[in-house]
C-alpha cells in the first residue's frame, strides 16, 4: 500500500486490540517522526505501552485499548499547529501503509502528557495501534462545496487534489474549508477556531498528495 492508497484506507479508529507493535515497525514509525521533527523543527514523540493518552471519561465512553500514541509537540510559534497538522498527516498515512490504525485527538486528549515533552507546546495526540476494526469512511462534502477554480477549464490535478483533501480528517468532520485555484496557484481558506492550523496542515498534505506538488504552488 502506498501513501495514496493509505489516504483511501485511513479512517478514525478509537478501539484497539491488545496487541503490541513489533519492534521493526516501531523503529520505522520513529524514523518517520524523526525525519519530520528535523525538517520542521518539531518535537513529536511516540509513547508505547502507555494508556494515559486520552482522558478517563473518553476511555469510559468512546475509546478502548489506546496504549500507544504520538504526542504532537513543538516550540510555540504562529505556524506550529499547521506544521504539526502537515507532519501528523504524513505519519498517520505512513502508519496506515504499515498496517496500523490511528485517531487524531485534538480536544479530548489528556493534558498531562505534556510532562513527556518538557517546555514544548502540545496540540494533541495521535492514538496508534492495531484497530478492532478498520473504521468507516467519514461523511463527506462534495468537490463543489469545498472548492472554487477561477478559470473555466478546471485542470484534473486540481480536482484530484480536492478529492484527496476531502479524505483528510478534520475536527468534528466539519470540512469547513474552501480551496481556491487560480492558474497554478492554490490557496486555502479555513476558519475552525482553535483547530484551524491543524486542519489546514492536514488538508495541505492531502491536497499535495492528490494533486502532485509539481503541478501547482501554494499562494
Ligand atoms: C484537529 C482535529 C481534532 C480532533 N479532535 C478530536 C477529539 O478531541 N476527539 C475525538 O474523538 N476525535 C477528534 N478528532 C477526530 C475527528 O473527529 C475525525 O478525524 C473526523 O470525524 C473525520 O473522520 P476520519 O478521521 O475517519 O476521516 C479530531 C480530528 C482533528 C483533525
Amino acid at each position: 500500500m502506498d501513501l495514496k492508497e493509505a489516504m483511501q484506507q485511513r479512517h478514525m479508529v478509537r478501539k484497539y486490540l491488545d496487541k503490541k507493535i513489533p519492534e521493526d515497525i516501531v523503529s520505522k514509525i520513529n524514523g518517520r517522526i524523526e525525519t519530520n521533527n528535523k525538517k520542521y523543527n518539531l518535537n513529536m514523540k511516540l509513547m508505547l505501552n502507555n494508556d494515559t493518552g486520552v482522558s478517563s471519561i473518553i476511555k469510559l465512553i468512546l475509546a478502548r485499548g489506546v496504549n500507544n500514541f504520538i504526542i504532537l509537540a513543538g516550540d510555540n510559534s504562529p505556524d506550529l499547529e499547521e506544521k504539526l497538522g502537515y507532519s501528523g498527516a504524513d505519519i498517520m498515512l505512513y502508519a496506515q501503509t504499515l498496517g496500523l490504525n490511528t485517531w487524531w485527538v485534538g480536544g479530548t486528549y489528556n493534558r498531562g502528557v505534556s510532562k513527556y515533552v518538557d517546555n514544548k507546546k502540545v496540540t494533541g495526540i495521535i492514538a496508534i495501534g492495531y484497530g478492532q476494526t478498520q473504521g468507516v469512511p467519514h461523511k463527506s462534502k462534495t468537490v463543489e462545496e469545498v472548492s472554487k477554480y477561477k478559470n473555466t477549464i478546471i485542470p484534473s490535478w486540481f480536482i484530484a487534489g480536492v478529492d484527496a483533501a476531502l479524505l483528510a480528517p478534520t475536527a468534528l468532520n466539519k470540512q469547513d474549508f474552501m480551496i481556491i485555484g487560480n492558474g497554478n496557484k492554490v490557496s486555502i481558506e479555513c476558519d475552525n477556531g482553535i483547530f484551524t492550523g491543524s486542519n489546514v496542515g492536514l488538508i495541505k498534505y492531502h491536497f499535495e498528495l492528490g494533486a502532485g506538488k509539481e503541478n501547482f504552488e501554494w499562494e
